[in-house]
């Protein structure tokens, strides 16, 4: 009997879905390295549907009822956890994981691969093929995460068309077709361009966006952060989590509003929910409001001057005061 892992829906919706995992067949040549590939579970990690989600489209291409394959993209602000999302679906599913950014400066023989010269051994030079990242990624069962899609340059995108759409291969300037395997997937990740700037970053070109289906990642609300902090630090007292929680909720409510003279510039990421705000807790547990001085040096600086104010009117609106330390128990 193979394997299976069991995706249930946090909102109890659904019926959970049973997956077989992969296996990477020990003769392949690089066999080694991409067991090494395989992500880790993540103990805090608190699916907020996306795993379920994730599952359910996997279920549905495993049925063989489309015969072109679905790719997804997840598409949400900074720090909304859409990385950490397929990491996870990969651990899950026994998937070498291969995170691949697709920046702005990535070129198209970084993916693909190029031809290099090598020593021959006998002092002169011989040219040989060597895969790129997303040539090399496809050799074996894989988890492909396309990462920040829309800062991709065109011409990179245009040498992905063949492999997102129904021809389902890259061919290599050797001659050689490199298909899309069937324990092979592709995904991608990316901010959205609509609401705000993001360096870099540019609207999806229409033919590449038409190859993917993209699925909004909303920010968190108060009980997912909630969930999420006392799952991670279950010494963390309870106000902490919930001033913690209002805070990042109002801020990023106030990221996606409308009215352009009262929104904030840059939205709270887990990063700091998560890591530095509870990190600037532990070094300042004895100090008179510790929420407030991990306020001032874990989440005041990253932000631009401009933003100051509006984070202030959010934390005069939900804490005046932080609750009473020391913040652990
Ligand atoms: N469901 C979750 N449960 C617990 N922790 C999470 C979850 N999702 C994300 N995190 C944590 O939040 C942080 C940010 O996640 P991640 O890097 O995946 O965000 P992202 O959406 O890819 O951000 P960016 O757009 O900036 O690349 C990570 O430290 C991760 O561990
Ligand atoms: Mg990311």
């Amino acid at each position: 009997m193979p394997d299976t892992t069991m995706f249930t829906d946090p909102t109890e919706e659904g019926k959970p879905i049973e997956l077989e995992v992969f296996e990477v067949d020990s003769k392949l040549p690089d066999y080694e390295q991409r067991r090494e590939k395989i992500p880790e579970p993540d103990p805090h990690y608190v699916d907020l549907g996306m795993l379920y989600r994730l599952a359910a489209i996997e279920q549905v291409r495993r049925s063989g009822v489309v015969d072109t394959p679905l790719h997804v993209a997840l598409r949400g602000h900074m720090g909304t956890g859409k990385d950490h999302d397929l990491e996870q679906f990969a651990a899950l599913l026994r998937l070498p994981y291969y995170r691949i950014p697709l920046t702005g400066e990535v070129r198209d023989i970084t993916l693909i691969g190029s031809v290099k010269l090598h020593g021959d051994g006998k002092g002169g030079t011989e040219s040989r093929w060597e895969d790129g990242d997303i040539t090399r990624a496809l050799r074996g069962p894989a988890l492909l995460n396309m990462s920040e899609l829309n800062a991709a340059g065109a011409e990179t995108l245009f040498a992905l068309h063949g492999l997102l759409d129904r021809y389902q291969a890259i061919d290599l300037p050797t001659g050689e077709t490199v298909r899309l395997r069937s324990d092979t997937r592709v995904f991608g990740t990316l901010n959205p361009t609509d609401l705000r700037d993001y360096a870099g970053t540019q609207t999806l070109n229409k033919a590449f966006a038409d190859r993917w289906v993209i699925w909004e990642k909303v920010f968190p609300n108060t009980d997912q952060i909630e969930a999420m902090l006392s799952h991670r630090y279950d010494n963390l007292k309870t106000p902490f989590i919930t001033t913690i929680a209002r805070l990042a909720v109002e801020v990023n409510e106030s990221f996606t509003s409308s009215d352009a003279r009262t929104r904030v510039g840059t939205p709270m990421s887990l990063r700091t929910v998560l890591d530095r705000i509870p990190a600037g807790l532990w070094m300042y547990a004895e100090a008179e409001d510790p929420l407030r001085r991990a306020w001032d040096e874990f989440v005041l600086s990253h932000i631009d001057p401009f933003d100051q104010d509006h984070y202030e009117t959010v934390w005069s609106a939900v804490a005046r005061t932080g609750p009473e330390g020391p913040p652990y128990g």
